[in-house]
C-alpha cells in the first residue's frame, strides 16, 4: 500500500522558554526535527511534507542544511493545534497515496523498527487508524489511551481535559500514527475545536470508534522511545537516552566505554573494533577512530580522524587527520587542517594548525606550530613558535627531515630549514637555513665553532 508521511513542526514549544524554536534544540548534537526525520527515512512514497509554522524560516533552513530536496514543506499559519497542523498538508497530500504516516518533531526517539511495526499493525488488523502507545508512570503532559472491557482503543484524552481516575492511567500517547488516507482528509473537517481553540488530532480516535471503525494500538517495547520533549528537562532526559541507545550499540560492535554515562558519541560517528572510550570524551560530526585506539579521559574530538592505536588525552581537536600510534596530550589542542602523520607524539600545551607534522616526529611541550610543513623525526623544542602572522597575513613554514629544533625557538615564517639542520635554544630564526646546518642567536646566525 503507498504511504505518505507528515511530520508536525509547527508548534511554538512555549514551554522550553527558549528563543531558540524547540524543533531546533539539538538531541546527540543534531536537531531534534532532523533526529525525528531520520526514523521516517524511505518509508514514504513521496518526500516526507514537515509543518512549519513557528519561526518557519529559521527551522526550514536548518532541515534544508541536511536534506536539501528529500522533503517538503506545508506552512501552518496560526498555528490551531495537531489536528489543524495536518490540515495543512492536505493540498500536498490529498489523493497521492492509500494510507498517511503521522509523526512529530518532538518525539525524536521513536525507532525506524517501531513505525514499521504501526504500519504493519494497521494492515494485520484492519484498522483504520493505529495509533503508538507506552506504558509509564511518568505523565509528561502526555494524552492518556481510553479503552473499552474488552481493551478496545475508545479514545484519547489530553491531560488538560482527564478526570482524576483517567490521569492515572498509564498508558500514554506517544502521537504516531498510521491512518488510511481517504478517511483521514474526510474526517479531518470533522474536528470540533477544544476549549483553547486548538484541533486535536488525537479526537480522531473516538470519531473513528463513534463511525464503527477500529482503532488499533501499537505499544512500545521499549520505553525510551515514547520520551517526547516538552521542556528542558525532557531534553536532557531524551538526551541520555539518546546517547545509551547509540553507546550500547558501539559496546556490542567491540567498543569499550569505561563510563558510558559521561561519554558522548554523536549518531554520524564511526568507531574500530577495540576502541577504549574513557569517561568524558565527546566524539562530534563526522570522526571516525580507528580500532585499538584508546580516547580520553576528557577528550573532545570534531570531524577528525585518528587511525589504529593512537592514544589522545585531555585533548581537543577539530577537522583533524591522526595517524596510527600517535600519542596526544594531555592537553594538546589541534585545529583546522592539523595532520599528525603515524608515530607523531605531541605533548602538553601544544597546538598545531593548518600544519603537517611528519611520521616519527615530535613536539612534547608548549609549542605553536601553524601553516608548517614539517618532515619527519623533527624534533620541536619545548617552547617552540611557528612566528606565522604578521599582523595582516599568514606565512608558511617549512622544515626538513631530522631536523632539530632547540628548546624556546622562534620561526620567523617565512621561512625554510633544511634536513638535519638545527637551531640553538632560544633562537629567534629570521633567514632560511640551509640543510646540516646549525644555527644560534638573535638573530640566529650559523654556529662558528673554534675547535
Ligand atoms: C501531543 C498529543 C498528546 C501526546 C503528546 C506526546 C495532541 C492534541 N496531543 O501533546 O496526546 O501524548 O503529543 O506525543 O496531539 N504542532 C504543530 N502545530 C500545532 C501544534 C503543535 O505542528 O498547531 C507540533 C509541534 O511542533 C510538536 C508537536 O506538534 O512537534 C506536538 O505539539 P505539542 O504542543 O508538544 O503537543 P503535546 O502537548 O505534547
Ligand atoms: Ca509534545
Amino acid at each position: 500500500m503507498t504511504i505518505a508521511s507528515i511530520m508536525l513542526a509547527a508548534g511554538q514549544g512555549t514551554r522550553m522558554r527558549s528563543a531558540l524554536p524547540k524543533v531546533l534544540h539539538k538531541v546527540l548534537g543534531k536537531p531534534m526535527v532532523l533526529q525525528a526525520l531520520t526514523a521516517v527515512e524511505g518509508l514514504a512514497d513521496i518526500p516526507p511534507v514537515i509543518i512549519l509554522g513557528h519561526a518557519a524560516d529559521e527551522v526550514r533552513a536548518a532541515i534544508e542544511a541536511e536534506v536539501k530536496g528529500a522533503v517538503q514543506f506545508a506552512i501552518q499559519e496560526p498555528q490551531l493545534g495537531t489536528g489543524h497542523a495536518v490540515m495543512c498538508a492536505r493540498e500536498l497530500l490529498e489523493g497521492k497515496s492509500e494510507q498517511v504516516l503521522i509523526t512529530f518533531a518532538d518525539m525524536p526517539l521513536l525507532s525506524k523498527e517501531s513505525i514499521k511495526s504501526i504500519v504493519k499493525l494497521r494492515e494485520d488488523t484492519q484498522s483504520v487508524m493505529t495509533i503508538t502507545t507506552v506504558m509509564s508512570e511518568e505523565s509528561r503532559g502526555f494524552g492518556r489511551v481510553i479503552r473499552g472491557d474488552d481493551g478496545s482503543v475508545l479514545a484519547i484524552v489530553e491531560e488538560a481535559d482527564c478526570t482524576p481516575e483517567q490521569l492515572l492511567v498509564r498508558e500514554k500517547n506517544t502521537s504516531a500514527y498510521c491512518i488510511d488516507a481517504a478517511w483521514l482528509w474526510k474526517s479531518l473537517d470533522q474536528l470540533k475545536p477544544s476549549a483553547k481553540g486548538e484541533y486535536y488530532i488525537t479526537d480522531l480516535v473516538a470519531l473513528a470508534v463513534a463511525e464503527g471503525k477500529r482503532v488499533s494500538a501499537y505499544v512500545l517495547t521499549d520505553p525510551t522511545e515514547g520520551l517526547g520533549i516538552n521542556d528542558c528537562v525532557d531534553l536532557a532526559d531524551t538526551e541520555r537516552a539518546l546517547r545509551m541507545r547509540v553507546n550500547r550499540e558501539w559496546m556490542r560492535k567491540g567498543v569499550s566505554f569505561i563510563d558510558p554515562f559521561t561519554t558522548i558519541v554523536e549518531g554520524d560517528v564511526e568507531l574500530g573494533m577495540d576502541v577504549t572510550l574513557y569517561p568524558n570524551t565527546i566524539l562530534a560530526g563526522k570522526t571516525k577512530i580507528g580500532s585499538n585506539s584508546v580516547i580520553g579521559p576528557n577528550t573532545y574530538l570534531t570531524d577528525t580522524v585518528v587511525g589504529e592505536s593512537s592514544t589522545i588525552q585531555y585533548s581537543v581537536a577539530e577537522s583533524a587527520q591522526i595517524g596510527n600510534h600517535v600519542s596526544m596530550g594531555p592537553f594538546a589542542r589541534l585545529r583546522k587542517g592539523a595532520v599528525l602523520k603515524d608515530h607523531v607524539h605531541i605533548g602538553n600545551f601544544g597546538e598545531v594548525k593548518d600544519s603537517v607534522l611528519g611520521e616519527g616526529t615530535k613536539m612534547g611541550h608548549f609549542s605553536y606550530i601553524g601553516n608548517a610543513d614539517i618532515g619527519q623525526n623533527v624534533n620541536i623544542g619545548a617552547g617552540t613558535i611557528t612566528c606565522n602572522y604578521d599582523g595582516k597575513n599568514k606565512h608558511h613554514t617549512e622544515i626538513g627531515d631530522n631536523v632539530f629544533i632547540g628548546s624556546d625557538t622562534m620561526l620567523v615564517a617565512p621561512l625554510k630549514i633544511g634536513k638535519n639542520a638545527s637551531t640553538g635554544a632560544g633562537a629567534v630564526v629570521i633567514k632560511d637555513v640551509p640543510e646540516d646546518t646549525q644555527v644560534v642567536g638573535v638573530p640566529a646566525k650559523p654556529l662558528e665553532r673554534k675547535d
